[in-house]
């Protein structure tokens, strides 16, 4: 299986956007953090902003939408070009449901992701893998950058790795918070295969260095 680095522009110069991407040229996919101050306690951007990230990032984005009403939204991020859009299981209305999102995803070429924040259990959702590319076990509370990593977490993750297993699925599976030197290979053991890191990589001097150094450590 293979292992992949998701660097978070969370953590990088909002006023240097395109230069920011220029120094993880070497990543996977560039994490792009969609919050709109009512899923989560604060802001950051949304579709103009992103539209133009997709056309200067020399890696493919990787979108999470930490909004209300992903079913309102994700699908244009979808049309926009972005690699991979994930919501969140606990944002979506009432009039709607994961699956059709994902789907709405999937039709516009776009991979669909599927987020669970750290009190979510995985359990109603894994016979809805099949309709999903990846999910986001989230080790932190969605929100902000640079929290500590929750090894609670964990057993979902196992959990998830298992039901990935047993299914035969290509399904991905996501960490995204407080991932690092010393975390990383905990998230790795117990299953994790794409791996978002903000403050670890935009925080280091030479953030190639970070990724490839990341990169080796989940190898273990
Ligand atoms: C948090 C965001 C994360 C964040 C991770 O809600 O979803 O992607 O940028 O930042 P670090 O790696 O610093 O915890
Ligand atoms: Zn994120």
């Amino acid at each position: 299986m293979a292992l992949r680095i998701n660097p978070s522009i969370l953590a990088s110069d909002f006023a240097n956007l395109e230069s920011e991407l220029g120094r993880i040229k070497n990543a996977d996919l560039a994490h792009v953090d969609v919050m709109d101050n009512h899923f989560v306690p604060n802001l950051t951007l949304g579709l103009p902003v992103v539209e133009r990230l997709q056309q200067v990032s020399p890696i493919p984005l990787d979108v999470h939408l930490m909004i209300d009403a992903p079913e309102r939204w994700a699908p244009q991020y979808a049309e926009l070009g972005a690699y991979s859009v994930t919501f969140h299981a606990e944002a979506v209305g009432r009039d709607s449901d994961p699956v059709a999102v994902a789907r709405s995803l999937r039709e516009r070429g776009a991979r669909a992701g599927l987020a669970l924040k750290p009190g979510t259990d995985a359990e109603p959702f894994l016979e809805l893998l099949p309709e999903f590319d990846m999910v986001l076990v989230m080790t932190v509370e969605p929100g902000f950058g640079g929290q500590s990593f929750m090894p609670e977490t964990m057993p979902k993750l196992r959990t998830l790795s298992q039901a990935v297993r047993d299914s035969g699925l290509d399904v991905w599976l996501q960490v995204d918070g407080g991932i690092n030197d010393d975390t990383i290979g905990i998230a790795a053991e117990a299953g994790a295969t794409v791996f978002v890191a903000g403050s670890s990589v935009f925080g280091a001097e030479n953030a190639g260095a970070q990724v490839d150094h990341l990169r080796e450590l989940a190898a273990g």
